[in-house]
């Protein structure tokens, strides 16, 4: 076991570690790569962390893979990206099955994804959930502002359907109607590769998630930058509004 695993309280995990997998495309560049390798080169990193997870016993990670607003980028790399997780998904799902990990897809389930990556996603989600280790989400055609506005269309429907009153709307009848409402909200919320900024992830879940920000490319990131954060997060006092000693 590393010794960085080691200085962790492991009574003290954050309960919900979601990352934001930056700098693929830098971390292709700085090499004179085209960006699709920086997206390969991230493989590793995340299984690498997600190895990482379910050593030292995280209850759920969260992974940013493919935002609302990725579609804009060029048609080839947004075919690659499609490919390329459905792929991933298909060569890891057994093994993750083995070590007991829940596979989850968190985003909107649209015309856009092609069939078979939402194929794959539906039978490694199913095959997997009963496990009871670690819950390994991945956040897919996910955008914050888009799972709000369908929570709050599920709302309306409910309203129309006479079975909620206007006045008796709460932040709990919205959490309720996200996408996976039983996931906790994030403790820890990291970002790779530089940027200091939400991108639209997990809006309404990280209201209160610590943030730690690294320079590191993804590719880069591996069990021990993980490790670093978590130990940063265990010194920090999360008030929720509150003073200290009350
Ligand atoms: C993150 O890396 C992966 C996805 C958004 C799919 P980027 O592709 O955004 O890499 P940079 O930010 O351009 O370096
Ligand atoms: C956020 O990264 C989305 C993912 C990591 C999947 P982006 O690279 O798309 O974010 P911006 O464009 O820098 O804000
Ligand atoms: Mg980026």
């Amino acid at each position: 076991m590393s010794s960085y695993l080691s200085d962790l309280d492991l009574s003290a995990l954050p309960r919900h570690v979601a990352i934001v997998m930056d700098g693929n495309g830098r971390w292709a560049k700085q090499r004179g790569l085209p960006r699709t390798e920086g997206h390969c080169a991230g493989e590793e990193a995340l299984y690498d962390v997600v190895d990482g997870a379910i050593g030292m016993g995280l209850e759920w990670l969260t992974v940013f893979a493919f935002s609302t607003e990725n579609w804009k980028r060029p048609a080839q790399e947004v075919r690659f990206l499609m490919n390329y997780n459905r792929r991933m998904l298909w060569k890891r799902r057994d093994e993750l099955h083995r070590r007991n990990v829940r596979i989850r897809y968190v985003g909107r389930v649209d015309w856009r994804v092609p069939r078979t990556v939402l194929k794959e996603m539906d039978y490694a989600s199913e095959l997997t959930s009963r496990n009871t280790g670690l819950t390994f989400t991945v956040a897919f055609n996910y955008g914050g502002r888009t799972e709000i506005t369908d929570a709050v269309r599920r709302l309306v429907a409910d309203h129309d359907r006479g079975r909620l009153k206007g006045e008796r709307i709460t932040p709990e009848s919205i959490s309720a109607r996200l996408y996976h409402p039983d996931m906790p909200d994030p403790d820890l919320l990291i970002r790779t590769g530089g940027e200091m900024r939400i991108s639209n992830f997990l809006l309404w879940q990280a209201a209160y998630s610590e943030l730690w920000f690294t320079p590191v490319y993804w590719p880069d990131f591996n069990r021990e930058h993980l490790f670093e954060a978590i130990r940063d997060y265990q010194k920090r006092d999360r008030r929720f509004g509150r003073v200290e000693d009350q």
